[in-house]
C-alpha cells in the first residue's frame, strides 16, 4: 500500500507526526482520544500520534471535549478540516449512520481513516467505502477492538496454528440489559434510520468479526429471529419515541467448508452487563474467551493426559502473550481501554509497511454482508446466502 506520510524515523531523529482529527466525542470519542494518547508511550512506533483536532456539531461540547481529551484545536466545520494538508488521519466516532459520508470525504481528501463499527447501514453503503479506499489508495481500518485483547489474540494464535484442529463450531452471545426496562429513554440506538439496527448491528458486529478473526471462516448462509419488547420510549423531553430496531437477535449460521455456528446478541438479558462471550470447538480441543474476564483464555485439548484433562485457564500477561510485553510486568492486567490502544498501535505500525491492517473496510464489508443477511432471513423466515 501507498502513503505519501514523510518517511519515518524509529530512532535518533524525532518521530514524524501523524496528525489525526476525531470526529465525535462522546463514548468512543473518549475510548480513542485515551488510545491516541497512550500509544506512543507503551509501543515503538514509526510515527508521534498528535491529537490535532476533535469535530463535533455544538461548539461549547467540542470545547469542553478538547479541553478534557487533550486534543490542540476543537473545529465544528469538518469540511475545513478535511480541507487541511497537515491532517493525515480521520477517526470516525459518530453514529452509525454518518460513518459513510464522513469517511468517503476523508479519503476524498486523501487521508487515511479508521471508522467505527459496524461499517455502515448497508452493504451498498460498505461496498462504496471499499471502493473509495481502494481508489484513494489510502490505509482504513474499523475499530473492532476485541480482536486485540490479548487472549483473543492467543485464541486466534493457536487455532492458526492448528492446536483444535479443523473447526466445528461456534458459539458466540453478546449479552447486555441496559434497555430491559421500559423507562431507559430513547435514544439514536433505537433509531433504525440512525443505526441500521439494534443488538444485532452493536453487538452481533462484533461477534461476526471476533469469528472471522479466530477462525479464518467466512459465513456462508444465515438463518435468523428478533424481537422488540418495549416499541416506545420517551426521549430525554419526554417526549414518547418509536422504537424500530431488534432489542434480541439471534441467528445460526453455515461457514464455507462445513462448520456451523450459533450467535445471540441482546439488551434486554438482566444481569448481563457486557457478556461478550465466544466458544470453539474443533475436532481435537476448544477454546472459550469472555470479555468480562478478558486476560483469560479457556482452553481444552484432547491431547492432554485424559486423567487430567480439562478446561484449563491461561492467564494471558505473560511476555509471551500478545501485547502484553508491551505494558506490565508479567500478571499485571489489562482492561477494556488497552484494547483500542493495541488497535490504534497496529494501525500506526501498519502506515509504514506492506502489512494489510485488519479488521479493514473489506472485513468491515464482509461484517455488514453477514448482518444484512440476517436481517433479510427474519423478514423472510428462511435461509439467506450472505453476498459481499
Ligand atoms: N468498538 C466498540 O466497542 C464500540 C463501543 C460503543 C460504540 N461503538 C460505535 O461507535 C460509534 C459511536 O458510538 P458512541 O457510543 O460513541 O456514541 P455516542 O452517542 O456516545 O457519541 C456519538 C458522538 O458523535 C457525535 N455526533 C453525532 N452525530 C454527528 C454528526 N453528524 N457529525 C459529527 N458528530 C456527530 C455526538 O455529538 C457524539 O459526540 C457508533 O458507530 C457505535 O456503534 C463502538
Amino acid at each position: 500500500m501507498v502513503t505519501s506520510l514523510p518517511k519515518p524515523t524509529t530512532t535518533g531523529a524525532r518521530r514524524r507526526p501523524l496528525r489525526v482529527a476525531m470526529v465525535g466525542h462522546a463514548f468512543m470519542g473518549r475510548a480513542h482520544s485515551n488510545a491516541l494518547r497512550q500509544a506512543n508511550r507503551f509501543f515503538d512506533l514509526p510515527y508521534e500520534v498528535v491529537a490535532q483536532v476533535v469535530v463535533g456539531r455544538d461548539a461549547a461540547r467540542v470545547e469542553a471535549a478538547r479541553k478534557k481529551f487533550g486534543f490542540e484545536e476543537g473545529s465544528t466545520d469538518l469540511a475545513a478540516v478535511l480541507a487541511r494538508d497537515d491532517i493525515d488521519l480521520v477517526d470516525v466516532a459518530t453514529p452509525n449512520d454518518t460513518h459513510a459520508s464522513i469517511a468517503l470525504a476523508a479519503l476524498k481528501a486523501n487521508k487515511h481513516v479508521m471508522c467505527e463499527k459496524p461499517l455502515a447501514l448497508s452493504v451498498v453503503e460498505a461496498r462504496k467505502m471499499v471502493a473509495a479506499a481502494a481508489k484513494a489508495k489510502r490505509h482504513v481500518g474499523v475499530w473492532h477492538n476485541y480482536r486485540r485483547c490479548p487472549a483473543a489474540s492467543l485464541a486466534q494464535r493457536m487455532i492458526a496454528r492448528g492446536d483444535l484442529g479443523a473447526v466445528r463450531q461456534v458459539r458466540a452471545v453478546y449479552l447486555q440489559d441496559w434497555l430491559s426496562s421500559a423507562e431507559t429513554p430513547w435514544s439514536w440506538r433505537n433509531d433504525k434510520a440512525v443505526c441500521g439496527s439494534g443488538a444485532h448491528g452493536d453487538l452481533n458486529a462484533h461477534l461476526i468479526d471476533m469469528t472471522r478473526f479466530l477462525t479464518g471462516l467466512e459465513f456462508e448462509a444465515v438463518c435468523g429471529v428478533e424481537q422488540t419488547y418495549t416499541k416506545k420510549r420517551k426521549d430525554g423531553d419526554g417526549k414518547p419515541r418509536l422504537v424500530d430496531v431488534d432489542d434480541a437477535f439471534a441467528f445460526l449460521a453455515r461457514f464455507a467448508g462445513g462448520a456451523i455456528g450459533t450467535f445471540e446478541s441482546t439488551r434486554v438479558a438482566p444481569g448481563r452487563k457486557n457478556h461478550n462471550r465466544i466458544e470453539v470447538s474443533g475436532e481435537k480441543g476448544s477454546i472459550a474467551w469472555n470479555l468480562e474476564r478478558m486476560n483469560e483464555l479457556e482452553v481444552f485439548r484432547f491431547d492432554e493426559p485424559r486423567d487430567g484433562q480439562g478446561f484449563r485457564t491461561v492467564m494471558c500477561m505473560d511476555g509471551v502473550h500478545p501485547y502484553a510485553a508491551n505494558w506490565w510486568p508479567d500478571g499485571h492486567i489489562l482492561g477494556y481501554e488497552h484494547t483500542f490502544v493495541h488497535t490504534l498501535a497496529d494501525f500506526v505500525r501498519s502506515l509504514d509497511s506492506a502489512l494489510r491492517f485488519r479488521p479493514d473496510f473489506e472485513d468491515g464489508l464482509a461484517v455488514q454482508a453477514v448482518l444484512e443477511a440476517a436481517q433479510k432471513s427474519t423478514a423472510s423466515g428462511r435461509w439467506q446466502t450472505v453476498k459481499n
